[in-house]
């Protein structure tokens, strides 16, 4: 074990993002320090929100640069360790990057319980199911009988967000950008209805879908996407802004839909952003309600995998193309 594979950021996007913006080079293993480890890398997560931090709209990424490794969540296991809670063999979630090996620091590794399967630590367990959960359930507060409104709705925070809103007894209305992904989310996760923005009779279907108006819009593009959902909001109406993918890909993001304020003020509408680490304190109790849900057969997990650390920038620019339906993840190991 003495050579490492990387993905580095080799040079930044102008415009959309390519390929040639990475490069997979080998390195040199470093030592591990004092009570540091090893962690071998199993699997990784692909996700849109790394797009932002690539742009410098993510200010938990900090400024985006050149010559480091690509970022990401990952599963991994200890494969030199020391550290005595984290011995070698056990499996952990990490930012483990789009790499063969990372050195963690123990605060920064959370171990995976032995009786969950670690890929569902980059989906449902992971970031992308913990801001599905805390983003409908604390910020778009649903009611049972209401409607609730998603966006990116076959993408890997979009999905769970559908089947966490059947589970409280909502009404379901996906938002995507294919027909195939409306089929997945209406016959294989439950969902009551599905549009595809891309249609030319989008905000037609749109309202045929949503005949009660929306009372939760959860929203993961921002764009046309959000104009449209402010005009099936009803008086009341909580809308979740979770992110705004349909403005990463560019260097020129447009300004906001119009309506805003106007629209949230005639209609009482409140319309609140968040960051998962707002509730890093209570992800504990998140997990547990998840692995109950999965086990019960209530939350349904489409993953996406790719074979091999040269796949993941070819899946990354496809997948803000919208070539996923669930998690995009990379297994390399
Ligand atoms: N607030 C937080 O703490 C937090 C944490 C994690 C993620 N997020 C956000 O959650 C959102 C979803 O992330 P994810 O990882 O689950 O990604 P994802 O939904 O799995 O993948 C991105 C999807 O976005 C859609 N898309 C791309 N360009 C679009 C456009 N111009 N208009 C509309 N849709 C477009 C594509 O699907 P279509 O085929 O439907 O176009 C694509 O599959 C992102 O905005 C991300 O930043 C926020």
């Amino acid at each position: 074990m003495s050579k490492n594979k990387q993905v580095i950021i080799k040079t930044l996007p102008e415009g959309k993002l390519t390929e040639d913006n990475y490069e997979l080079i080998e390195s040199e293993l470093p030592d591990i320090g004092d009570n540091e480890v090893m962690v071998k890398t199993i699997s990784f997560a692909i996700t849109a929100g790394t797009r932002a931090g690539l742009q410098g709209s993510a200010s938990y990424a900090g400024a985006p640069k050149t010559g480091i490794v690509m970022n990401s969540t990952g599963v991994g296991e200890i494969a030199e360790s020391n550290n005595e809670a984290f011995p070698v063999g056990a499996k952990v979630l990490t930012m483990t990057g789009w790499q063969a090996y990372s050195v963690q620091k123990p605060e920064s590794l959370t171990l995976i319980r032995e009786d969950v399967d670690p890929s569902l630590y980059l989906g449902p367990l992971g970031i992308n199911g913990l801001t599905a959960y805390f983003g409908l359930l604390e910020i778009g507060q649903p009611k049972a009988g209401e409607t609730v409104m998603i966006s990116a709705a076959a993408g890997s925070v979009g999905h769970m967000v559908g089947q966490i809103a059947k589970i409280k007894g909502c009404k379901v209305v996906g938002v995507c950008g294919s027909d195939e992904k409306c089929n997945t989310l209406i016959d294989e996760l439950g969902f009551d209805a599905a549009v595809n923005y891309k249609d030319p009779n989008y905000r037609q279907s749109l309202k045929d879908a949503t005949p009660d108006g929306v009372d939760v819009y959860f929203d993961n593009t921002g764009g046309m996407i959000l104009g449209s959902a402010l005009f099936r909001l009803n008086s009341g109406g909580r809308i979740a802004c979770c992110g705004v993918v349909s403005q990463y890909d560019t260097s020129t993001p447009e300004p906001g839909p119009k309506g805003i304020p106007g629209l949230l003020v005639n209609k009482s509408i409140r319309m609140q952003g968040f960051l998962v680490f707002d509730f890093a304190d209570r992800y504990d109790q998140a997990t547990d309600e998840l692995i109950e849900w999965i086990n019960e057969g209530q939350l349904k997990i489409l993953t996406d995998e790719l074979d091999g650390l040269d796949q993941a920038p070819k899946g990354f620019v496809d997948l803000l193309a919208g070539g996923n339906i669930g998690t995009r993840v990379v297994n390399v190991s």
